[in-house]
């Protein structure tokens, strides 16, 4: 009696695994938006003189001139502005809702989390701040 109990446990189990996986696939994890820095209160940001530096040391080995992952350039405002092959990565007026900000604080899709982990060192929280004030105030 005990065996058969058993079986249909590890059978259950075995099942979830080999059934349960194709319904979360796909699935996106909700961000946690409590997870994002707050924006830096810094007023005039722009991409050429603040947000650019901070693109060029953490990303462009990746979205840079020579390669283009995801489709994405961050290089230049007009090509970062247009996004990636997934749609527009920068909200303007919403950095709290740009997918590019939630990639970077790590507050969504661990497959988003940016730079990929092991690929290159987060950003600190400072960064992020002033990523997020920079699209608030409209990513110019
Ligand atoms: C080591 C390589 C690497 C580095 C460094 C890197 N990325 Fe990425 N990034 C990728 C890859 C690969 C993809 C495509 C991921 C995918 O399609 O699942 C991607 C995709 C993205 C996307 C698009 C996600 C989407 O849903 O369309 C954003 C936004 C992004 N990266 C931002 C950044 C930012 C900002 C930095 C720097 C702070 C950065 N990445 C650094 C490899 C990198």
């Amino acid at each position: 009696m005990r065996t058969k109990y058993a079986a249909w446990v590890i059978l259950g189990i075995l099942g979830s695994f080999l059934f349960g996986e194709p319904a979360q696939a796909g699935k996106k994890k909700q961000p946690d938006l409590s997870k994002l820095p707050p924006a830096s209160d810094r007023k005039d940001l722009t991409y050429d003189k603040d947000i650019r530096p901070i693109f060029e040391a953490s990303c462009f080995k990746c979205h840079g001139p020579e390669k283009h992952k995801g489709k994405l350039r961050l290089d230049n405002l007009p090509d970062a502005v247009k996004g990636s092959e997934d749609g527009k990565v920068i909200l303007p007026g919403d950095g709290a809702h740009s997918p590019l900000v939630i990639n970077i604080a790590h507050a969504g899709d661990e497959d988003d989390f940016m730079p990929p982990p092991k690929k290159g060192q987060p950003l600190t929280p400072e960064q992020i701040g002033l990523v997020r004030a920079w699209i608030d105030q409209g990513a110019k």
